[in-house]
């Protein structure tokens, strides 16, 4: 606290990010990182743009990114928004599409970076309970909203909704934009962007970050169509004008185009899911289905916070939440098949 601080300072309660410890030899398992490296065509990409013409500020439409983005998923460049990660892209569309009078929605066990927004920006917000199985029952939507935003698939959960269930919920809200945060979709879930062109209150946000291993990048998007792309356009060119770099813009693009690494990687991270979750179980994990590149589980005899105390002592860091509901769980991020071996063994040792 500081006198100079201004109230909405004050009131703030900031995001905490998993931590990026320096440790030798550490299996990181907090934040949901791709465990491959991004595409050599990408860092192709981004050395070649590290020339002279970095004295000049980079296209502040990023116009070549857009018109790549909107190729690779049939839509047009002006419906789609990119933005310095999806977070810069979800703090922009809290700013211009999900204030109202009447309050915003979104899941009580969700990203924990939509409260914050709400606060930064004051928008009243409801959290609406996941049902028991942790899941999101879109029937618990149907109540008076200003706007929702949801991912999908959820995170820390990684439970995902089928499309008709994102369909039915954008049907049910014709009036508030909803937006699905779809940082995960790429590990099995179903993308809304299908959607886009027959509703006009859906946005569809994406990242750089999981699937195209670029979360030190930043880059994320947005795909709506165009009255909501505009809102966030006027909120950036409010803000930062030049959120992308030369460099970000570049290998970004070198990301989308190649394909074949991101079939091959996202296809390895899948396989490592679903053998870290059979192996967890056999374990006596209880693991929700998850459709995302982390599992989410619990021990019926073993208490979240000891667990991954215990798991740091042995250098595997997963993430742990000490929330009502959830504080027995971990969220492990989908590593290697050598780093998932190594959480395995740890886990062996301390069960
Ligand atoms: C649900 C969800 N949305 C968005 C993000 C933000 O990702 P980025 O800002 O790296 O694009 C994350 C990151 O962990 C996330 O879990």
């Amino acid at each position: 606290m500081s006198k100079y601080w201004s109230p909405i300072v004050s009131a703030l309660k900031p995001y905490i990010p998993g931590e990026q410890p320096r440790m030798a030899n550490l299996v990181k398992l907090n934040t949901n990182e791709n465990p491959y490296a991004p595409s050599d065509k990408v860092i192709e990409a981004i050395r070649s743009a590290a020339s002279a013409d970095l004295r000049l500020y980079p296209d502040p439409l990023a116009l070549d990114l857009r018109k790549t983005i909107a190729a690779r998923y049939g839509v047009a460049p002006e419906e789609v928004f990119v933005g310095n990660g999806s977070d810069e892209v979800l703090a922009h569309s809290f700013a211009a599409l999900l204030k109202h009078d009447r309050p915003l929605l979104y899941p009580d066990i969700s990203y924990s970076f939509y409260p914050t927004y709400a606060g930064l920006f004051g928008i009243d917000a409801i959290e609406v309970p996941l049902n028991s199985s942790f899941g999101i029952d879109i029937a618990d939507y149907r109540r008076p909203a200003g706007a929702i935003i949801l991912p999908n698939p959820n995170a820390p959960t990684g439970i995902g909704l089928p499309l008709t269930e994102i369909e039915a919920l954008v049907t049910e809200h014709p009036d508030q934009p909803v937006v699905i945060d779809e940082a995960y979709v790429d590990f099995g879930g179903e993308s809304a962007i299908a959607l886009v062109p027959k509703y006009e209150n859906l946005l569809v946000v994406q990242t750089f970050s999981k699937s195209r291993a670029l979360a030190g990048l930043r880059v994320g998007f947005a795909i709506g169509q165009r009255p909501l792309i505009e809102a966030l356009e006027r909120v950036k060119d409010s803000f930062n004008s030049y959120p992308l770099g030369r460099a970000a813009q570049a290998g970004a693009i070198a990301a989308i185009k190649d394909e074949a690494w991101f079939e091959a990687t996202r296809g390895k991270i899948i396989a490592s899911r679903e053998k870290l979750a059979s192996e967890l179980k056999k374990r006596g994990f209880e693991v929700l289905p998850s459709l995302a590149n982390f599992v989410f589980a619990r021990h019926p005899d073993h208490a979240g916070q000891a667990l991954a105390a215990k798991l740091r002592e042995r250098a595997v860091i997963v993430r742990h939440f000490a929330k009502p509901r959830i504080s027995d769980f971990l969220r492990i991020t989908i590593g290697t098949d050598e780093e998932c071996a190594r959480l395995v063994a740890a886990l062996d040792e301390i069960l």
